[in-house]
């Protein structure tokens, strides 16, 4: 099977995956986001499951990515048609859900999810990626990512924004 990351970077710990590739952790990687970012009264976990099940083939948007250690499922990442921002309806696609487990994080496992999304990306022909960064700007910036524009309103999102014109670079 395809192993992802491992064709732009041979020496990567982890190893990224599609989420059609392994769908046992399918139930793992929703219950992840919804905890994340959707649980709140009057959602259920199928405000994630259902829109999930979308990602779970091959195709060029919605993709899904899943770190693995062995077998064990460590962080997601997406690739969505749109993040819901309202005031930039024609941006697409976004990388979104960006999520590592606690015990994982600073290991590089959320930067090499980052850039199997971007050499996925790049492959299917997307010329610019869009996101939402709360307050991990430098996190993406350290990626290449650069400041697109910054909304005011509720919450003050920054939106970033990177150029897949050029292949993406392989790192250590
Ligand atoms: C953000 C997150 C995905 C980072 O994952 P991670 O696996 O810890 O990140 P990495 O280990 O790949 O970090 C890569 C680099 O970014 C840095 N970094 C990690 N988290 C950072 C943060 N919150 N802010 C700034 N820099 C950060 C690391 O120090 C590392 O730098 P280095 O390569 O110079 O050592 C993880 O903290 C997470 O799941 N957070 C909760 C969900 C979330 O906030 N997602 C992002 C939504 S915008």
């Amino acid at each position: 099977m395809k192993k992802l990351w491992e064709e732009i970077n041979p020496k990567a710990m982890f190893e990224i995956r599609y989420l059609y590739e392994a769908p046992q952790h399918f139930d793992t990687v929703a219950d992840w986001i919804y905890r994340q970012w959707w649980q709140k009264p009057g959602n259920t976990a199928e405000v994630v499951r259902t829109p999930l099940r979308g990602h779970l083939q091959p195709q060029p948007l919605p993709a899904a990515f899943v770190a693995l250690d062995g077998e064990m499922p460590v962080g997601s990442v997406l690739l969505i048609e749109s993040d819901g921002i309202d005031a930039l309806p024609d941006l697409k696609p976004w990388l979104a859900a960006l999520y590592v487990l606690p015990a994982y994080r600073g290991q590089g496992v959320g930067k090499q999810l980052v850039q199997a999304l971007e050499q996925h990306a790049w492959q299917e022909g997307f010329t610019d990626l869009y996101l939402v960064a709360t307050d991990r700007v430098s996190f993406y910036y350290e990626l290449g990512w650069r400041v697109y524009t910054k909304l005011v309103g509720k919450n003050g999102i920054t939106i970033m924004h990177k150029s897949m014109a050029a292949a993406p670079a392989a790192s250590a």
